[in-house]
């Protein structure tokens, strides 16, 4: 940013994210440079009942929303001064979770008089890869890329809420070009890993067990549809449900919540391998079908799946172009992509009414491109 003696000074945006179950907050500076993340999980009272309880994640959400702003400005040793501007999730998401950090992001904005910026969570899932080594951040450990994915770059968004690839030419000019039809990934991770008796989140628990499994033990279908860049995952995710059934003496009454009882520790790892080694043949294949198509200079992964050892090992041998990947830290859900994208965001937009910035907790990517220039 330059001042009106003409001096650049560096940019530094906080980022506010609450629209599942974790409370988080991170310092960015230009775009880049990571002085701050931090992520309060609510992991271990969600994993209780097997999945996010939408009542209890916003309880948790005002509980943790303060302390958590607070210590990312602390980390980034930033005062309310040095910050910039405020870029926030407002869509999409569940809408008690939504509604607690954009009250606060809203209300910060007002108090300390600094530009508000709304974000859409998913497209901010990509911005994980922004997020670069270009000088020494917060983290040393963290194994973050070189530089910055280069335009058109093509996004593998996997999480567990969204899957879908996107095509972008420019910060903000994107095209939707497929989606899943049913299930997300991430939810059908989720789902077969509760079959399989595997604790919540299941996409690590299935990542930690399919290695000792065999891939090829079960034969798992893989979806047909008309749509080359289309996805769907609930007749996998069915397909273990049957196949499983079957190997304990079942018929297809069983009630799968009872399965896991009888599956032996072997049968668990086989499954385990087997749906993840078609869940990631799948989410490669049609990367593939996109990358020969679209030829891009970059291709991404972005959401909490891309996190898959196995999603990144198979991408990088399938496709002719060196990926760097984001830390698995920055791929589920935090701020700091947050407020990366906020800092893009920010170049071509006009910030928003920190009165009436409502939340969205439902809307498709394929309406939000906001930086279109056509
Ligand atoms: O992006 P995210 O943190 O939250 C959403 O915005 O949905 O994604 C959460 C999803 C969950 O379904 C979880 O099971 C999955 O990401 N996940 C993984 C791994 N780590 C998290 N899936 C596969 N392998 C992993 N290592
Ligand atoms: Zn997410």
């Amino acid at each position: 940013m330059r001042d009106k003696n003409g001096t650049i000074t560096p940019v530094k945006i906080l980022g506010i994210e609450s629209s599942c179950d974790e409370t988080a907050a991170a310092v960015v500076e230009d775009g880049f440079r990571l002085l701050s993340n931090v992520v309060a999980t609510q992991i271990d009272i969600h994993a209780q009942y097997g999945g996010v309880v939408p009542e209890i994640a916003a309880r948790s959400h005002i509980e943790a929303i303060n302390p958590v702003i607070e210590k990312a400005l602390r980390d980034a040793q930033c005062s309310w001064e040095d910050i910039d501007a405020i870029a926030v999730t407002y869509a999409p998401g569940l809408v008690g979770s939504l509604l607690v950090g954009t009250l606060a992001a809203r209300t910060l904005a007002i108090l300390h008089d600094k530009p508000l910026y709304p974000i859409h969570h998913v497209e901010a899932h990509v911005y994980a890869n922004f997020i670069t080594a270009q000088t020494e951040t917060l983290e040393p450990q963290l194994q973050l890329p070189s530089k910055q994915p280069d335009f058109p770059m093509l996004a593998l968004i996997v999480s567990g809420g969204h899957t879908q690839l996107v095509l972008f030419r420019e910060h903000g000019d994107y095209e939707l070009l497929g989606q899943t039809q049913d299930d997300a990934v991430g939810e059908a991770f989720d789902k077969v890993a509760k079959i399989l008796g595997l604790p919540y989140p299941g996409g690590v628990s299935i990542d930690l067990t399919a290695p000792e499994g065999d891939p090829n033990r079960y034969a798992l279908p893989k979806s047909k549809l008309a749509s080359p860049y289309d996805f769907s995952f609930s007749g996998l995710k069915t397909a273990v449900l049957r196949a499983a059934q079957r190997e304990v003496g079942k018929d297809f009454t069983f009630p799968s919540h009872e399965l896991s009882g009888l599956l032996t520790a072997k049968q668990r790892k086989d499954f385990a391998a087997s749906f993840q080694r078609v869940a990631v043949e799948t989410l490669v294949d049609k990367a593939e079908a996109a990358f020969r198509a679209y030829q891009p200079s970059a291709v991404v992964i972005a959401g909490g799946v891309a996190a898959s050892q196995r999603l990144r090992d198979e991408l990088s041998a399938r496709l002719p172009i060196t990926i760097e990947y984001a830390p698995m830290k920055l791929c589920t859900d935090n701020a700091a992509m947050i407020a990366t994208l906020g800092y893009y965001y920010a170049q071509k937009r006009a910030a928003a009414d920190p009165y009436s910035l409502e939340v969205v907790p439902s809307i498709s990517m394929a309406q939000t491109a906001w930086a279109t220039g056509r």
